[in-house]
């Protein structure tokens, strides 16, 4: 088959790991047969500098006419001082916003390899993390109305979040279908005894499980509650369904749990399954050009694309299948290394060639 694909570097770190993720991409193709064509564009910083503006108009065009987007990160120290519209994270937050991908896609799984990598107890660990964080991504406080005004001790800085049924809703829906894919239950995490939205969410999700979904298992957890169980009890988790901020906080907790953030891919898609796939980390500056950051996230997400953007299930299977591997045979980027017997200290491109050599039939 054959597939368009919009490659989106961007900044720091971004660039080294995406790099891998295309190796990877152009192993798939020779294996499986398929060709990916691909429409490598410039957004967030390098824009910035190179065009003026985190994101080209043409750019939001391209990738309209493309089957998916590959993004790596956004973002810098050069850029901070932008006012908030200007800065290259405004270039992912329009694409987010102009292809309405609401429904943002965390998983979070401890590799067998890398079990000792994790900063839970080994007696957590061992009863597995395997879990889907679902956020929702374009709604609630981030994109709520939000300005600075004259207040009762003067001027004051605010944000509102607001979640209306429908959002809730759609956000919903998916977490019920990708739970009847795996363990089947979801459990929703709001903060309804002290948020009106948060009523909302709750009353949402109950009605459209009780209507539609009934044979998945559905469970409401309090945010604090639920940042708890993660550290203590995080084999209870399969789906975790959740609002912007929330799973801001959450999805990086559920992260660290595996070890490294390194190790994190992601999806943000519309309800038409079109979607933008990304590392979860960010552009990590320190150690960007260095050749030493972790390509396995990028690898990953080049995974979800497979699966959820091509239906190419047994491509996708062949990519978890690799990066399994190659952390079984020792290959291990600075962050994830411990120099234990068998480990091999890789550089990202060591890690990306090993990761696509073992991606087989
Ligand atoms: C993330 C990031 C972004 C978000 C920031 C950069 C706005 O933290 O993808 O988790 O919260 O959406
Ligand atoms: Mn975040």
């Amino acid at each position: 088959m054959e597939f368009k694909i919009a490659v989106i570097p961007g900044d720091g770190i971004g660039v080294d790991v995406t790099r891998e993720a295309v190796r990877a991409l152009d192993q798939i193709a020779g294996v499986y047969g398929h060709t990916f064509r691909y429409e490598k564009r410039l957004v967030g910083g390098c824009c910035i500098d190179a065009f003026g503006t985190p994101i080209q108009e043409e750019t939001l065009k391209i990738c309209e006419s493309c089957d998916a987007i590959l993004f790596g990160a956004a973002g810098g120290p050069k850029w901070d001082h932008l006012p908030r519209k200007d800065r290259p994270e405004s270039g992912l937050a329009a694409l987010r916003r102009t292809f309405n991908l609401f429904c943002n896609l965390r998983p979070a799984k401890i590799y067998e390899d890398l079990k000792d990598n994790s900063p839970l107890k080994a007696e957590v660990v061992n009863k597995g993390v395997d879990l889907m964080l679902i956020r929702d991504l374009t709604g609630g406080i981030y994109f709520g109305e939000k300005g600075t005004r004259q207040g009762k001790y003067g001027v004051e800085g605010y944000d509102v979040e607001c979640y209306s049924a429908f959002e809730v809703e759609r956000v919903a829906r998916r977490a019920f279908e990708i739970a009847r894919t795996r363990r089947g239950s979801v459990t929703s995490i709001d903060k309804s005894n002290a948020l009106e939205s948060s009523r909302m969410w709750r009353e949402t999700v109950t009605r459209v499980h009780d209507a539609d979904y009934p044979d998945v298992e559905l469970t409401h957890l309090l945010v604090d509650k639920a940042a708890m169980e993660l550290a203590c009890n995080p084999s209870r988790f399969d789906v975790m369904l959740t609002t912007s901020i929330f799973g801001d906080i959450l999805s990086d907790e559920a992260g660290v749990t595996t070890g490294s953030v390194g190790m994190l891919a992601s999806a943000a898609i519309n309800d038409k399954n079109f979607g933008l796939y990304e590392p979860i980390h960010g552009t990590a500056p320190d150690i960007a050009g260095k050749g030493i950051a972790n390509p396995l996230a990028a690898i990953g997400a080049v995974g979800m694309m497979l699966d959820i953007a091509f239906g190419l299930k047994e491509e996708s299977a062949a990519v978890d299948r690799a990066i399994n591997a190659v952390l079984h045979d020792g290959y291990r980027t600075p962050d994830i290394y411990r120099d234990a017997p068998g480990q091999i200290r890789s550089t990202t491109e060591e890690m990306g060639v090993q990761t696509a050599a073992r991606i087989t039939k």
